[in-house]
């Protein structure tokens, strides 16, 4: 008989802590249940009490976009007050701001696009609001500054040549990091990459398009990506792969982590509540990859929860997330699983092949190309790898 129960697992190792980085977005807790076809099913959070409660459930940092904090409309003495107490509970609290971003998508000015709207005075407006909320960002201690182009994109195809709208966004990043350079903020951008939604189609779809832009920016090694599995899994990509390729990059400076079916809308699930192999080789490539920024949450409860529930999704995202990690210890441990990655020839993959070009390397390899006939006999293994993770995975080994 198999044995289903976890193996050895302390439940202490499943406590959250503060140096486990986990974050979640103020607008994730304080998520409403307000969707396109229905009205708020939980009453607005105040920004103080879900620091005070992420904070007790174990988490360390906290994100924001400027008007999760201070009201679109509030005047420089009210934003000044609301930032003092904010700043009074992180103190409190010792929870850090973690990331921060404009909301360049919410108010009716940014319908046809923020840094790309076709309207000179609005993509002046939007890098001129996106500078102040960089200084509320800097004041309040965030490392990095997020840039998710929710309404940067298009319905008519006519109506914005994507090439300007790149000229315009790379525009609008260049003079952005040009500002943080010149007012000395220890601040890095990321790059937010997602295929649609609000926008027919967005600018920036996926993190491969997000890699390639910043090649193209005046200052690349200020800009990393900030990927979120519900994005890449929207567009049917491989959310571990995007990652993977981003750490290799180097440029993996954020992760938004969540849950998502292939294919839909943004769903926002809670971390690990769907794609549970994707989340565990997620959750194992940023424990031994040495990423060690915040893994971040952006996500929300269930529209049918109440107030509570909320507190039960932020638990089970961090939950979720340390057994997967537990997980990835005990693939390392294993030894059958380790020995059917040496049939499956893992280790091998990082050796070089043929090293750098030479001549005599060239010619020696020709001379000698192996025989494809032989070559092809063998197999990889790879059902009785991947059969063995999964009964890892379902509590089986
Ligand atoms: C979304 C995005 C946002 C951003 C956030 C930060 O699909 O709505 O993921 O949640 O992460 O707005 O800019
Ligand atoms: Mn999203
Ligand atoms: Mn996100």
């Amino acid at each position: 008989m198999v044995q289903l129960q976890s193996r050895g697992v302390e439940e202490t190792s499943l406590q959250p802590r503060p140096e486990h980085k986990f974050s979640f977005g103020l607008w994730t807790v304080g998520n409403s249940g307000r969707d396109q076809f229905g009205e708020a099913t939980r009453a607005r959070l105040d920004p103080n009490d879900s620091v005070r409660r992420l904070a007790e459930l174990g988490a360390f940092g906290i994100s924001l976009h400027d008007n999760d904090l201070v009201p679109f409309d509030a005047t420089p003495a009210d934003r000044d007050a609301i930032v003092a107490r904010f700043r009074k509970t992180l103190a409190e609290t010792g929870m850090v701001v973690s990331m921060a971003t404009t909301n360049l998508f919410g108010h009716p000015v940014f319908k046809d696009g923020a840094f790309t709207s076709n309207d000179r005075a609005v993509r002046r407006y939007a890098i001129a609001k996106t500078m102040r909320a960089i200084d509320l960002g800097a004041e309040l201690g965030a490392p990095v500054y997020d840039f998710w182009g929710g309404r940067e994109g298009v319905e008519a195809m006519a109506a914005k040549p994507p090439a300007d709208a790149l000229d315009r966004y790379r525009e609008a990043i260049d003079f952005l990091c040009g500002y943080v350079l010149d007012r000395k903020y220890p601040m890095r951008f990321v790059i937010e990459p997602k295929p649609n939604e609000p926008r027919g189609d967005a600018f920036l779809p996926t993190v491969g398009h997000a890699l390639a832009f910043i090649g193209m920016l005046e200052h690349p090694e200020m800009v990393g990506v900030n990927p979120e599995t519900a994005h890449e899994t929207m567009s049917g990509l491989s959310f571990y792969h995007a990652v993977a390729q981003a750490i290799w990059q180097g440029k993996l400076f954020h992760i938004d982590l969540n849950g998502q079916k292939i294919g839909r809308y943004d769903q926002d699930l809670r971390f690990g509540s769907e794609g549970l192999k994707d989340a565990f080789f997620l959750v194992k490539l940023l424990e031994e990859s040495g990423y060690d920024g915040p893994r971040h949450f952006d996500a929300h409860a269930y529209r049918n929860e109440d107030a509570e529930g909320v507190w039960d999704f932020a638990a089970g995202c961090m939950r979720t997330y340390l057994i997967l990690r537990e997980k990835a210890k005990a693939f390392a441990a294993d030894k059958e699983i380790q020995a059917a990655l040496a049939e499956a020839s893992v280790a091998e993959l990082a050796e070089p092949t043929v090293g750098s070009y030479s001549p005599a390397a060239a010619a020696a390899l020709r001379a000698h190309p192996g025989d494809p006939d032989a070559l092809a006999i063998r197999g990889y293994h790879n059902e009785r790898l991947d059969q063995l993770v999964m009964e890892l995975l379902m509590g089986a080994r």
